[in-house]
């Protein structure tokens, strides 16, 4: 049972967990795109086969390291970070001798030297549709100068873009970004059509933009990842209800100050991360919501305020007494999903209140 783990232990509820990859698929088939789901959040091989399972069609990955273990789940790759010079042997190293189809991105010339010449890999334009990031903007001079100089290589599969935006912005306008998102791939779709590229996909993807967008005409993939695990930001920015969030930081209760104010859990930094969330969550939302195993994230008052190492400092919001009693066991529920995750080699799965398996995230580059 999970009062009998270990603490600090990253817990992921499988039902919940399947519910999200359940919706996701739904919410694509409805917009009538294939779902790409980004692994960079759950990275466990065992949670994501079944999302595979659940109707996900190929998966996009941020590191080696996560390409490396979940070459079994899948044939079709997008790896989502730009490479460059001296990264192509390393790329190749990860695929190894696996039947894959594997798309890099390409942001700009100076990543075409870390593209391996190799018939599995082909590249996908990076569009910049926000400012957030890398990538060319759609309405750039020398996109046609870009996708020529790819397709003297290589095979030139699509176009992607993430709009990281919709993090930065208040809940009602994450729909006026997700309206950016698509209208940049597709307006860099048809130019590169006009110009005479077969351009297979168009691909978008983040989580709040998915809650969010009316239609997504033209575009043929999404990419969300952190609706997997859900989190306080995404509940600030209405992109999931707190019942949806998967997954938690289970920690032990190990002391209170004399006045009952300040308690202490065994999970600091180095079990929660240290990511505030988004602007949308506000300046005082601490480190997590503490809520009490089996109790209801919504009805707590308990926050994580600050943390060092191997210490959390729990208070209340008011900053009344916080009822905790040392030995007791709490869940720490993130601001952000994908950071808390990745203090984490171990993920514990649970249903009921029962543990009912464990995978290991692979955390290398
Ligand atoms: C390239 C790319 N695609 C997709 C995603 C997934 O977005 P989200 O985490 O909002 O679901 C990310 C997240 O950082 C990303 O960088």
């Amino acid at each position: 049972v999970i009062r009998d783990l270990p603490t600090p232990a990253l817990l992921v509820d499988v039902e919940v967990f399947e519910a999200n990859a359940v919706r996701m698929a739904e919410r694509a088939a409805t917009l009538g795109v294939a779902l790409r789901p980004h692994a960079k959040t759950v990275k466990s091989p065992e949670l994501l086969r079944n999302v595979i399972g659940l109707g996900a069609e190929g998966l996009t990955v941020s590191t080696l390291g996560e390409l490396r273990s979940l070459l079994p789940l899948t044939t079709d790759f997008l790896y989502g970070v730009p490479v460059a010079d001296g990264k192509a042997g390393r790329v190749l190293e990860a695929i190894g001798s696996h039947d894959v189809r594997l798309s890099v991105i390409v942001g700009e010339l100076g990543n075409l030297d870390g593209i391996p010449r190799d018939p599995r890999i082909d590249v996908v334009i990076e569009i910049d549709s926000d400012g957030h990031r890398g990538g060319i903007p759609p309405d750039d001079a020398r996109l046609e100068e870009l996708a020529e100089a790819i397709a003297s290589r290589h095979r030139l599969r699509g176009v992607m873009t993430h709009a990281g935006g919709s993090y930065l912005v208040d809940r009602v306008d994450v729909p006026s970004v997700a309206v950016m998102e698509r209208a940049a791939v597709v307006t860099a779709a048809n130019r590169l059509r006009s110009a005479g590229h077969d351009i297979e996909m168009v691909s978008v993807g983040s989580t709040p933009t998915m809650a969010t967008v009316d239609h997504l005409e033209g575009v043929t993939e999404a990419r969300p990842g952190v609706y997997l695990f859900g989190d306080l930001s995404l509940v600030a920015l209405g992109a999931c209800a707190e019942g949806d969030m998967a997954m938690s930081t289970l920690a032990t209760v190990i002391g209170s100050s004399g006045d009952g104010r300040r308690s202490f859990i065994d999970a600091g930094w180095s079990a929660l991360s240290q990511d505030k969330g988004v602007p949308a969550l506000g300046k005082d939302g601490g480190l997590g919501v503490v809520v009490p195993i089996d109790g209801a994230v919504g009805d707590s008052r308990l926050v994580v305020s600050s943390a060092n190492q191997e210490h959390g400092l729990v208070t209340t919001r008011e900053g009344g007494p916080t009822g905790l009693e040392t030995g007791s066991r709490v869940q720490v529920f993130p601001n952000h999903a994908c950071a808390t995750a990745e203090m984490h080699r171990r993920v514990t799965l649970v249903a009921n209140g029962e543990v009912v398996g464990s995978d290991l995230r692979p955390r290398d580059w």
